[in-house]
């Protein structure tokens, strides 16, 4: 029995963009607990993908948690725009920018819940001194940019460690990225709690069937 429930949150970069509405409230009908969101900038990472009024357009189709990570630098300007048009946890890269700390802050003046993404080569001392500044820690299994990408087994030892650094706090341990039959048991044993995944619930059918066997 695990300490804490596991949370899905579908990636909708791997749905079919030309129904996203529909999309957003089938995997809410199917028993996801968040809209994972990713926003590129085609700088930071090489792929281009939402915007913040495509957020705005799809809000009305979920009353779920609109979980938004930024996959951009700078971060800032886009932290104003992605909370006015409906999220609810906005996640950014230490790199994005030279004051993550700031960043953050900006984020919770906005009354939202604050993330902080590590890439696969991003060390745990970024943490060191914004640990109670945030609500998520999301660890990426891949290098951002794309889905459908390969997960990277040496980022379990950071779930782990990332899992001790929480210690008590009240922050969630998110992975991003090649998460799948196969890898969801091994990240929730290292200590994730929220399994964000595109193609292992967009690609086939039956959503509800595909989110419930995430969960272990
Ligand atoms: C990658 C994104 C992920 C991606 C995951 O840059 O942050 O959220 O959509 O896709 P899968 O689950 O297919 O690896
Ligand atoms: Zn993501």
């Amino acid at each position: 029995m695990l300490p804490y429930p596991v949370k899905i949150a579908p990636s909708l970069l791997s749905c079919d963009f030309a129904r996203l509405g529909a999309e957003v409230a089938a995997v809410t009908q199917a028993g996801a607990d968040m809209i994972h969101i990713d926003v590129m900038d085609g700088h930071f990472v090489p792929n281009l993908s939402i915007g913040p009024d495509i957020v705005k357009a799809i809000r009305p189709y979920s009353s779920l948690p609109f979980d938004v990570h930024l996959m951009t630098s700078p971060a800032d300007m886009l932290i104003d725009l992605f909370a006015e048009a409906g999220a609810d946890l906005l996640t950014i890269h230490p790199e994005a920018g030279p004051h993550p700390h700031r960043s953050l802050q900006k984020i919770r003046a906005h009354r939202k819940k604050a993330g902080l993404a590590l890439n696969p080569a991003t060390p745990l001392n970024v943490l060191d001194y914004v640990l109670d500044e945030l609500d998520l820690i999301l660890v990426m299994s891949v290098n951002p940019g794309f889905g459908g990408q390969a997960f990277l087994d040496s980022q379990l030892t950071k779930i782990k460690a990332v899992r001790e650094r929480i210690g008590a706090r009240p922050v969630d341990l998110a992975v991003d990225g090649g998460i799948g039959l196969e890898t969801a048991p091994k990240v929730i044993a290292a200590g994730a709690n929220v399994l964000v995944a595109g193609t292992a619930i967009f690609k086939t059918p039956d959503y509800a069937q595909n989110i419930k066997a995430l969960r272990v």
